[in-house]
């Protein structure tokens, strides 16, 4: 990004000055060998260029992208606030960064005691005291939860369940796993309401559901009215329920997912507990079940034994399901997040995310369409489109696109796939008054564009360094190198 306006940017191929080298090593302290001559791709043309040089090529790369630390990311379902830096101080103790899962347990107390002590709080927030910190990501919790389903099934002798319940607002990431895990997968519709259907649900539950998985708040940002009787539905059926606790960040630690009648959930820590993630680093999914599940969670799981800290395999544990401790540094994160609001002050994230998503609809929603007007929503709420296309001829992707010109990461699009020309908003308790404000006006300002100007839309974003790109030819027919040889 340069301070002058249409100043070239220069880009590091072309600051090449051969002979220019960015590094220079100490005198080689032992005999020298020559490398094989296949394993030096000479046509690969490498630029030659100075350490200062490189640094200003990233610098600028990394200017031109998007963040949480710049501004408000309304990433709906992706729970984008912003990481605390204290958690980054946190993992770069020598005691975390430094740690080997190879290590003697004894002599890594202090990492396993943060491990433990994390189990215990993500037990008690979401009322299943079984815990496991290994899956990488939500998707390999849900995955994780279902092999626990289908291994609490198989130990009763129950092997005749094959199907798995999924709401048609589901994220895809849903029936994948439960694919994944064997079953078929039956689809639940949802009403006018945005609960799931009880007729429809009543019809599809049989001695041959093995469970149910959905998310509360759902994806259409509305908490399930009748959550109770939908986990007595499956319950009643012999079914288990597993809650996909992507949008936990609305109700974590005002209601605990076990106390509404939930077996088993992940908890996605780099949403709700403010680790970084999409390009900021890897995720976490740990899985809480209740208590008569512990028995099949993934081994090992941390245990205490007086004051010294243990792993431990469950009795009928369905096996690792990710190398050695999980993602560590995730943990440590999450645990500090936790740390730092206390047990007292946790329930002001859920309450925060909840107000900054209704106060951000109330300032837009006479100019854009709820999907279910009449009812309060949770910490996201989602448009519907279909007003826009009719009277503009304005898409929902004009309309995301056009955001990015005004200086801000667009929202969720075309996601919950039951709501046409979808625009899913989650501020995040993150987000001051001040911001929201900012945003709902240029959100007003572009929909009045799109009634008076929508070629202005059409064409957006204008200010980018590449403008509309056209995805079906990016995806056909892509293009992998700087420069065509
Ligand atoms: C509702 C919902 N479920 C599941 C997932 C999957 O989580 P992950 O991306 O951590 O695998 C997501 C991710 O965005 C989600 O929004």
């Amino acid at each position: 990004m340069s301070i002058v306006a249409n100043k070239p940017e220069p880009l590091l191929y072309e600051m090449s000055n051969p002979g220019t080298v960015g590094y220079s090593l100490p005198e080689c302290d032992v005999p020298m060998t020559q490398l094989p001559s296949d394993l030096l791709r000479s046509e690969l043309n490498l630029p030659e260029v100075g350490e200062v040089d490189v640094v200003r090529h990233f610098t600028r790369l990394s200017q031109k992208n998007y963040c949480v630390d710049l501004g408000i990311y309304p990433l709906g379902s992706c729970t984008m606030k912003y990481n605390p830096k204290v958690n980054e101080e946190a993992i770069r103790l020598a005691g975390f960064s430094q740690v080997h899962p190879m290590q003697p347990a004894e002599t890594a107390q202090g990492a396993m005691q943060l491990m433990y002590e994390l189990q215990e709080y993500l037990g008690a927030i979401s009322g299943l005291p079984g815990v496991t910190l290994q899956p990488a990501a939500g998707a390999q919790g849900e995955l994780t939860g279902v092999l626990v389903i289908r291994a609490y099934h198989l130990a009763r002798g129950d092997t005749a369940r094959s199907e798995i319940l999924i709401p048609d607002s589901a994220h895809g990431t849903n029936p994948a796993t439960s694919a994944m895990a064997g079953y078929q997968v039956v689809q639940v519709k949802s009403d006018a309401r945005g609960n799931m259907d009880s007729e429809d649900l009543r019809a599809k539950v049989s001695n041959k559901t093995a469970g149910i998985m959905f998310t509360n708040p759902n994806t259409l940002g509305l908490f399930e009215e009748h959550v109770r009787a939908v986990n007595q539905i499956l319950h009643d059926a012999g079914g288990l329920v597993y809650g996909d606790g992507a949008n936990l960040n609305a109700i974590v630690g005002v209601a605990r997912p076990g106390d509404l009648g939930f077996d088993v959930i992940h908890s996605n820590l780099h949403k709700t507990f403010s680790v970084p993630h999409g390009g900021g680093g890897p995720g976490s999914g740990p899985v809480m079940v209740r208590p008569d599940l512990a028995q099949f969670l993934p081994s090992p799981v941390v245990a205490q034994e007086g004051e010294t800290y243990v792993f431990k395999n469950p009795a009928h544990s369905i096996g690792r399901i990710k190398s050695f401790w999980g993602n560590f540094l995730a943990i440590v994160r999450a645990y500090v997040y936790i740390r730092s609001f206390g047990k007292e002050h946790l329930q002001e994230i859920a309450q925060d995310s909840v107000l900054n998503a209704n106060y951000l609809l109330a300032l837009i929603r006479d100019v854009y369409d709820p999907q279910v007007p009449e009812r309060v929503c949770k910490h996201e709420f989602v448009l519907n489109g279909t007003r826009f296309k009719k009277e503009y001829g304005v898409n929902t992707l004009d309309v995301a696109k056009r955001i990015i010109d005004y200086g801000y990461y667009p929202p969720t699009i075309y996601f919950p796939l039951i709501v046409p020309e979808c625009l899913m908003i989650e501020p995040t308790e993150t987000q001051s008054k001040a911001s929201l404000d900012e945003f709902a006006a240029a959100l007003r300002q572009i929909a009045e564009e799109a009634r008076a100007n929508p070629q202005l839309l059409h064409d957006a974003p204008h200010d980018t360094p590449v403008t509309r790109l056209d995805d079906v030819k990016a995806a056909r027919e892509p293009v992998l190198r700087y420069k065509h040889l």
